[in-house]
C-alpha cells in the first residue's frame, strides 16, 4: 500500500490528519475521488442516510456590515431591501412547519430594526406552534444571546468565514476576528448547538490557511460546519476576484467530515450555484442536510448574497418536492 492511501485509510478510520497532510490532500487532485467515497463511508457511519431538512427564511437583507464579499453589504447601494414584520416571519414559519420542517433557520443581514423585544417575540411564538429554532442573525452581546435563549431559540449559525485573522479583518472592515470567536464561545457557553463554517475561495485565501480551518471545526465542537465557495458579486468591492472552486469547496467539507466525523454538515446553496448537482454531490460526499429556502416570491431574489443563487425562482413548496426527489434519488432519505 501507498503511503498516501495508509493516510487515507487513517483519516477515515481514526479521523486524524496533520496539517502538513491535510495540505498535500487539498493541493493534489489525485486522490479526489478516494477522498469524497472515504467521506461519503464516515457520513453514513456517523450520522447514517437520513437527510436532515432545515427551513430558511431570510426575513431582512438590511446589513450595518460591509463585508467585500457580500452583495447585502451596506455599501450597496443599488440593492432594494426589505425587511418582514414579525407577523410575516411567524407566518412564513407556520407554513415551514406545515410543510414538514421540523427546524426553521431565522437568518438576516445584521439590523438593527429587531431589537432584542422583537426577536424574543418573534422566537416565542415560533416556538409555541412546535418547530426548532435556529438564529443566523450575526454578531451580538452575551446578553442578546442569553435572551434569544431564554425565548426558545436552541441553535445559532455564525460562520468564522476564514480562520485567518489578517484575511477576516481585511475581508470584513471593522470587525475583529477575536470578537467574532468571542460569539462562537459565548453561544457554546449559553448551551446552544452552535454552527460555523468559512468560505472557500476568498482573494488571498491560501491552500495552509483552508487546512487550518478544518482543523479548527474540529477544535471548537461545533454541531454543525457549512462550506461553501465564495462567489464574487458584481456589486461589491471583489467583483473581479476569481472566486471559489466546485472541487475545492467540497473537498474541504469532505476533509471536514473526515476529522470531525459526528457533526452535520450541510450541502450549500453555494455548491448548487456552481454546480447544478452541487447538492446532491455534497450529499455524496459528506453532508448529511439540506437548508431548503422557504422565503417567498420576490424577497428570494433581493438576498442576494451572491449572484446566481439557486432557486431564487422558486416557492417553497417547489422546492419541498424538488429537494425531496433529488435525495430520494440518490438512495437517501428525508427526516
Ligand atoms: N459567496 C458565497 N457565500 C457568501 N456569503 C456571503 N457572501 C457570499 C458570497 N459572495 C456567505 C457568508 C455568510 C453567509 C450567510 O453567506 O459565509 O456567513
Ligand atoms: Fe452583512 Fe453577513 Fe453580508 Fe457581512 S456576510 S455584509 S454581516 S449579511
Ligand atoms: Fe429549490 Fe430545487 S430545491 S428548486
Amino acid at each position: 500500500m501507498n503511503a498516501i492511501a495508509a493516510v487515507l485509510r487513517r483519516a477515515e478510520q481514526v479521523h486524524d490528519l496533520s496539517r502538513d497532510e491535510l495540505v498535500f490532500l487539498l493541493a493534489d487532485h489525485e486522490y479526489d475521488r478516494e477522498i469524497f467515497a472515504a467521506a461519503d463511508r464516515v457520513r453514513r457511519k456517523y450520522v447514517g442516510d437520513e437527510v436532515h431538512l432545515r427551513g430558511l427564511i431570510e426575513f431582512s437583507n438590511i446589513c450595518r456590515r460591509n463585508c467585500f464579499y457580500c452583495g447585502l453589504r451596506a455599501g450597496n447601494r443599488g440593492l432594494g431591501r426589505y425587511r418582514l414584520t414579525p407577523e410575516e416571519i411567524i407566518g412564513l414559519a407556520q407554513k415551514g412547519w406545515e410543510y414538514g420542517y421540523k427546524t426553521v433557520v431565522l437568518q438576516s443581514g445584521e439590523d438593527e430594526y429587531y431589537s432584542v423585544e422583537k426577536m424574543c417575540h418573534i422566537i416565542k411564538n415560533i416556538k409555541r406552534l412546535g418547530p426548532v429554532i435556529a438564529l443566523s442573525i450575526g454578531e451580538k452581546t452575551y446578553a442578546e444571546y442569553e435572551a434569544y435563549k431564554e425565548a426558545g431559540a436552541e441553535r445559532y449559525l455564525i460562520r468564522i468565514e476564514t480562520t485567518e485573522k489578517k484575511l477576516y479583518e481585511d475581508l470584513d472592515p471593522g470587525m475583529s476576528h477575536e470578537k467574532r470567536k468571542r460569539c462562537l464561545n459565548d453561544l457554546k457557553k449559553l448551551g446552544y448547538e452552535v454552527g460555523s463554517g468559512s468560505l472557500v475561495g476568498l482573494p488571498g485565501q491560501t491552500i495552509e490557511s483552508l487546512a487550518d480551518d478544518i482543523l479548527y471545526f474540529r477544535e471548537i465542537g461545533a454541531d454543525m460546519i457549512g462550506i461553501g465557495p465564495f462567489i464574487p458579486h458584481e456589486d461589491t468591492p471583489l467583483k473581479a476576484a476569481k472566486g471559489g472552486d466546485f472541487r475545492l469547496s467540497l473537498k474541504v467539507m469532505a476533509l471536514t467530515r473526515l476529522l470531525v466525523p459526528h457533526i452535520n454538515i450541510p450541502a450549500t446553496t453555494a455548491m448548487e450555484t456552481l454546480h447544478r448537482d452541487g447538492r446532491a454531490i455534497a450529499l455524496q460526499s459528506g453532508a448529511n442536510v439540506v437548508m431548503p429556502n422557504i422565503t417567498e416570491g420576490e424577497y428570494r431574489k433581493l438576498y442576494a448574497l451572491y449572484p446566481g443563487k439557486a432557486c431564487v425562482d422558486d416557492t417553497p413548496g417547489r422546492c419541498r418536492e424538488c429537494i425531496t426527489a433529488k435525495i430520494e434519488g440518490i438512495g437517501r432519505t428525508v427526516v
